[in-house]
């Protein structure tokens, strides 16, 4: 038998043609099929502005970095879960406040964030992770950022197609982030990310950022350009490509990815239809079993990107040996707590929700490649485990 993975790809010849379209093109940078991924996604989501880059880790790099804080300034975000939230914090020389996760939803204590407002007023920002899919109570992130007064940055990297309130994820906030990472909803032939906002400044500034900092002057890709001498500095006159308004990287999508990824969405209503089914037949299926399950929100919908399993009995590693045994391969969750990672260290602090997954959760996956077969057959390894 195959291994059941916790992700991976699914794709045919459409995936193949669009990507031998940019092939054969005279452009491979990010180009025309970046704007139509865009606007895709703009119109799948609801969002007025969609900025592809090359990677979700990318994407929140530049949303934090367009917020032009202070550095210094405070920014709110868990000490436990994917540490792609904590670095962009780091990297920009802000100063992260960190709390901890919270069980059953495994995501951010919206609590601890309330506790942590209370106690630092001149928090400025805070990014958090839908985890799992799974969104975050987004009535309560409302009501606090508008009575402290910061800005919400919502990581959907897990949770492109999760809706709370028939809202997509990513809309509620600032800014949202996606990833297109193998193994999340849509893929992007190896990597992939995108920014959404209804802010046309940040998205311009964001813009701006992805492309080595240049005067961007529209929301869509224009062309190869003619050298224009339109700009003037200091009384030169100077091309309106190499005019600089921000200190930006190089995060631009390649349009074989823009192209891959575009036909991905319109697979994503599939996908995430596929995810929700493998999810709710597994869970129907773990019953008796002897693991903390996750809770969704009354209001949300999530695309799901994983199904935990938080041992409340027994020893996680040998549980995960056992799924390896019966070709079932599993992540442990995430970093567990991150403060407990080499780069992090100096932040250590004791997360008991996060020290408790660190040792005892790992998931699986309910991905849209799996089928009724697999899932029903790791059903019943994992209750022949715990013997139920
Ligand atoms: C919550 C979260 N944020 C950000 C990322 C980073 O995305 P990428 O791998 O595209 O950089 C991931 C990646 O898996 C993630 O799970």
């Amino acid at each position: 038998m195959k291994y059941i993975s916790f992700g991976g790809i699914k794709q045919n010849w459409r995936e193949f043609f669009a990507v031998s379209k940019v092939f054969f093109s005279s452009w491979h940078a990010a180009g025309l099929e970046n704007n139509k991924l865009e606007n895709k996604l703009c119109q799948y989501t609801g969002a007025k502005y969609c900025i592809c880059v090359n990677s979700g880790s990318s994407a929140n790099l530049l949303s934090l970095a367009s917020l032009e804080l202070e550095k210094g300034s405070k920014v709110l975000t868990s000490g436990c879960g994917f540490p792609a939230t904590l670095n962009p914090i780091l990297h920009l020389g802000l100063s992260p406040v960190l709390v901890d996760y919270e069980v059953p939803s495994y995501n951010i204590d919206l609590n601890q964030v309330e506790d942590a407002l209370k106690k630092n007023q001149d928090i400025k920002a805070m990014i958090f992770a839908h985890t799992l899919g799974n969104p975050v109570d987004l009535d309560i992130i409302k009501k606090l950022s508008n009575k402290y007064g910061f800005f919400v940055v919502e990581d959907c990297c897990e949770a492109l197609g999760s809706t709370f309130d028939n809202k997509h994820v990513g809309t509620f906030g600032n800014l949202g982030t996606f990833s297109f990472y193998p193994s999340h909803q849509i893929s992007g032939l190896g990597m992939g990310g995108a920014i959404i906002t209804d802010d046309e400044k940040l998205a311009l500034k964001i813009r701006s950022m992805r492309s080595w900092g240049k005067l961007v002057r529209s929301t869509q890709f224009s062309g190869d350009h003619l050298t224009d001498y339109v700009n003037e500095i200091d009384g030169i006159k100077y091309d309106d490509q190499f005019t600089y308004e921000t200190c930006g990287w190089n995060m631009l999508l390649p349009d074989a990815c823009a192209a891959y990824a575009k036909v991905q969405m319109d697979k994503l209503s599939n996908f995430v239809r596929r995810r929700k089914e493998n999810y709710e037949n597994l869970d129907s299926l773990l019953t008796d079993v002897p693991i903390l399950k996750m809770q969704i929100h009354p209001k949300s919908n999530p695309s799901y990107f994983g199904y935990v399993i938080n041992l409340t009995k027994g020893d996680r590693d040998r549980f995960s040996d056992y799924l390896i045994s019966n070709n079932i391969k599993s992540r442990p969750f995430f970093a567990g707590n991150i403060t407990r990672h080499k780069p992090f260290r100096y932040l250590f602090q004791e997360f008991a929700v996060g020290d408790n997954l660190m040792k005892n959760a790992l998931f699986i996956g309910v991905w849209h490649g799996i089928g009724k077969k697999e899932i029903k057959y790791m059903a019943n390894k994992i209750a022949e485990y715990f013997d139920v």
